[in-house]
């Protein structure tokens, strides 16, 4: 059985479980070994790679990109990208999503995997058609999550309508790593019987069952796997790299000589990162719990950092059991970002306020008018009513609400902006950027252990 690996230490294995903060230079010194190895890709961009170069690191993510491109010869680079969020948490115009993916692929980006939080895959249009349009591989994942619409056929619907929108490959994201052994491959069976484009998977170690689970979905003939090199792998982060090629024996076509020198390196990092608390050991432990709660771990760090600066933490079980009610009431959204920041803080809201529903954040009333996108299952319209009143609610694209803003950024900082790509820094992390751009060096250290992001 032939499969495909890509690499995830270098995006997902570090933002999983080290908060995203590997410098460019680390990543640097391990990337001959991984270009050697024999990956079919290296996932190295996007997610939250951007933001944490520009907030944490004082580094720009396209110098990083380019440097990371230079030294690559024999491997496709691939970042994840959330739809018409791009790499930020809010929906752009049309015209800032279409010059991200053209400067993402001109600066060495060869798959760039596009996601929606809710799958509704309108919010996938523009870039899926800017992929095409500037020659890039166009991989659409589908988020995984389990609720009474989340079923096979569900899948394999949103599968076929990937499909037809001209995607190269599909994978299926279960960002919180609780797909079950037997329905992956259910699920990946069924895809093959229905579509013809290759299929990666892609999930996380955190109960405990992922090595089960990617044994099984390489029994229904998945086409690609994502796995992290040992030092970044377990946990929060994805199976071991090392493991999964040597279950798949000869045809994992990766040479274990060169898997071996950059775990020597990686092992290096990851120890100088133990040392200093950025790597929470925790964050390693496998927590099985994750299949009965459903609540990805990146979240329930959130919800305690949340109730912890609310003094609430008596609150925790009472909200953990809130979750779902919520999530409920929302038409079952995938916890995913940034949806799993809002049902966690409604969670709180409900349990904090003593009523349900009597405080509700701005984003969920955003979302109940449908500027999100649309929900995955249905919402009662008493309920709906119950919050945004007779707004109307939105029967189209969000995005096209929105003025082109490209032109206008760029005009507004003409003066401090370098290129084009920087104009783009700016419009997705407008605050940090400025301030890398002015050189300004960050001086309160800001010590997050965790992003609380679930990609
Ligand atoms: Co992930």
């Amino acid at each position: 059985m032939s499969v495909k690996f890509v690499e995830t230490a270098l995006r997902d294995g570090h933002q999983s479980l080290m908060a995203t903060r590997l410098t460019t230079d680390e990543i640097l010194s391990v990337l001959p070994e991984l270009d050697q190895a024999g990956y079919y890709a290296l996932e190295v961009w996007g997610g939250a790679t951007f933001d944490a170069c520009l907030r944490y690191l004082n580094e720009d993510p396209w110098e990083r990109l380019r440097k990371i491109k230079a030294q690559t010869k024999n491997t496709k680079l691939q970042m994840l990208f959330r739809g018409q969020n791009i790499l930020g948490y809010k929906h752009y115009p049309d015209d800032i999503v279409e010059k991200f993916v053209e400067k993402s692929i001109e600066n060495g980006i060869d798959i760039i995997r596009i996601f929606d939080a809710l799958n509704d895959l309108r919010n996938l249009e523009t870039s899926a058609k800017a992929i095409k349009k500037y020659h890039g591989h166009l991989q659409i994942a589908l988020s995984y999550t389990t609720s009474p619409v989340h079923s096979i056929d569900y899948y394999v619907d949103l599968a076929n309508q990937a499909q037809d929108m001209g995607a190269d490959s599909l994978c299926i994201k279960d960002m919180s790593g609780i797909l079950m052994p037997d329905v992956a491959y259910n699920l990946i069976k069924a895809l093959k019987k229905n579509i013809s484009i290759p299929i990666n998977f892609h999930t996380h170690a955190t109960s405990g069952l992922a090595p089960i689970t990617y044994k099984r979905a390489i029994d229904a003939g998945i086409d690609m796997v994502d796995t992290a090199l040992s030092p970044l792998s377990g946990g929060t982060s994805q199976v071991a790299t090392e493991a999964i090629a040597t279950l798949i024996g000869d045809e994992s076509k990766l040479d274990f000589n060169h898997l071996e020198n950059a775990k020597e390196t990686l092992t290096r990092i990851k120890d100088k990162y133990i040392e200093n608390g950025i790597l929470n050991p925790k964050a390693l432990t496998p927590n099985p719990k994750i299949l009965h709660s459903q609540i990805p771990g990146g979240m329930i760090s959130n919800l305690l950092n949340q109730l912890k600066d609310q003094k609430a933490l008596d609150k925790y079980e009472e909200v953990l059991e809130e979750v779902p009610r919520v999530r409920k009431d929302l038409g079952y959204p995938p916890l995913v970002t940034p949806m799993s920041q809002m049902v966690g803080t409604q969670a709180i809201m409900n349990i904090l306020a003593k009523e349900r529903y009597k405080l509700v954040p701005d984003e969920i009333k955003a979302y109940l008018r449908g500027n999100y996108g649309k929900a995955p299952g249905h919402i009662d319209p008493e309920f709906r009513k119950s919050i945004i009143g007779d707004d109307p609610v939105l029967d189209h694209r969000p995005a096209d609400d929105l003025k082109p803003r490209f032109d206008i950024l760029k005009e507004k900082y003409k003066d401090i902006a370098r290129s084009e790509e920087d104009v783009l820094s700016l419009a997705l992390f407008e605050p940090v950027a400025l301030k890398y751009l002015k050189g300004l060096k960050d001086d309160v250290v800001e010590f997050t252990l965790h992003t609380g992001e679930q990609s």
